[in-house]
């Protein structure tokens, strides 16, 4: 199995060529997932005591698994989150898997550690935090969010050991991503949502502290804010968060895994004003900057804290603290030890590319928003639910009802042509059932977005 033979070389030929096919594809198929039972006729049994080899093996992959799974970065994918990575970041990964460097320890990844940390220093210069903040690379903005949770909740009892068994409180609104009620769940914390779809500001915040009674209070130990909410790229009020959150010192954090990219947009960067008072800030290569899979990042404006909270220790770790050893371990600030070193492909593709054309491609989605908003208005019969914000896009086609939005989008999919996915927007009167764009490739044209409207005729 570990040999060096014919059959590893063959097949490393096999997966190279494939994976330099695939990523100078610039129509891919946009894929459609199968059934499982339909999976299971077409591939059968793999799992057997002689192994089916590695051409079959390969075979299937190829020509069944991946085409029965949905290309992301494919330009008229504009549903969820899409992902646009670029190509010499795919296959800088391809590398780091063969270099096989285990990232939790400097020991262990100085080199590409150090890496990820320029990478990282970019990061933190974006949000404007003070020098000493700093950050580590996630699985994702739901690891990212956890991690700085655990900091804040871990800070919070450090402060009054009574607290130890306290239930504590994280308040955000209703316009946050659904890892943040997920992530509370999972550190057993209460979470109060504040009755908004719509830009959180300060005032809201505090009149919903208002009512709360001191017991109560005393409970909070964070309060998160949005910038670029995943429906509707909704920037929060940050600035007046923050103020709030001094006021009653209350760990502030944003959560910017979507929004976080176009702080490199100097066009937009004014409406981030307040993010450089955060305690913790979530931003996601994998959404709009152009990292593969998976790539998160969480940054502290106090990293010490977070250590506090999550450094784990061992007799078998204990070699990690000597002199010899010292660096900077990632897995000091996140809830997982052992890690592929994520942040890798950001580094080489923003080493290679410079953070200029960064700003460029960034720009372009929020581009493609206003040329979408434009079609949208000028189009009989379509309209915009609200201005489009950051990259995205909600719309109703006039006339239509929730059902006509799905029979939709599963047709456009299966074609092949494009997936666009329903959403809902909360009026006063209720949930309403919009269609939505968001841009994260810059690849997306304006005939693209023409020809999706026109299918909605
Ligand atoms: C604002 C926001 N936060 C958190 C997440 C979760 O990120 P991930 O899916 O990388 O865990 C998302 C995902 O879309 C998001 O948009």
């Amino acid at each position: 199995m570990h040999n060096v033979d014919i059959d590893l070389v063959e097949m490393s030929l096999d997966v190279i060529k494939f994976a330099i096919g695939r990523i100078s594809d610039n129509d891919p198929q946009l894929g459609f997932p199968k059934k499982a039972e339909e999976l299971k006729a077409l591939v059968g049994e793999t799992i057997t005591p002689k192994g089916i080899g590695g051409e079959k093996a390969f075979e299937l992959f190829r020509e069944v698994l991946v085409k029965s799974s949905v290309s992301i970065d494919h330009p008229r994918h504009l549903a969820f989150v899409p992902a646009s990575p670029t190509r010499p970041a795919v296959m800088i990964y391809l590398e780091t898997s063969a270099a096989t460097v285990h990232g939790a320890f400097w020991l262990e990844g100085a080199g590409l550690i150090f890496a990820e940390m320029q990478a990282m220093e970019w990061l933190v210069s974006l949000t404007g935090m003070p020098s000493g903040s700093f950050g580590v690379f996630t699985s994702g903005g739901t690891e990212a969010n956890l991690s700085a949770l655990v900091a804040a909740r871990e800070n919070w009892r450090r402060d009054d050991p009574s607290r130890t068994r306290e239930r504590g409180i994280v308040i955000t609104s209703n316009g946050a991503h659904s890892s943040i009620s997920a992530m509370a769940k999972v550190i057993d914390a209460d979470l109060v949502l504040i009755e908004t779809e719509d830009r959180l500001d300060g005032k809201k915040l505090a009149e919903m502290i208002d009512t709360m009674d001191e017991a109560t209070r005393k409970r909070v130990f964070a309060v998160i804010a949005t910038a670029g909410t995943t429906n509707s790229g909704i920037i929060d009020d940050l600035s007046g968060i923050a103020d709030v959150c001094k006021k009653h010192n209350f760990w502030f954090h944003v959560d910017a895994a979507y929004g976080g990219a176009a702080l490199a947009v100097k066009s937009v960067r004014p409406l981030f004003n307040g993010i450089e008072q955060a305690d913790s800030v979530t931003i996601d290569p994998h959404k709009w900057l152009f990292s593969p899979y998976d790539c998160g990042a969480v940054i502290y404006r106090d990293p010490e804290i977070a250590k506090l909270a999550h450094a784990q220790e061992g007799s078998y770790l204990d070699i990690f603290s000597d002199e010899g050893a010292k660096g900077f371990n990632p897995s000091d600030y996140q809830i997982q030890l052992t890690r592929r070193v994520r942040g890798l492909p950001l580094w080489f593709s923003l080493a290679m590319h410079g953070t200029d054309r960064y700003e460029k491609a960034i720009s372009r989605g929020i581009e493609l928003a206003h040329i979408a908003g434009r079609l949208i208005t000028q189009a009989d019969h379509t309209e915009l639910v609200r201005e489009p914000s950051l990259s995205c896009v909600l719309y109703r086609r006039i006339g239509w009802q929730a059902d006509d939005y799905r029979a939709w989008t599963y047709k456009n999919h299966k074609s092949g042509f494009e997936l666009v996915a329903p959403t809902k927007w909360r009026n006063p009167g209720g949930a309403e059932t919009v269609s939505r764009f968001c841009f994260i490739n810059p690849d997306t044209t304006e005939k693209d977005i023409v020809d999706i409207l026109e299918s909605m005729k």
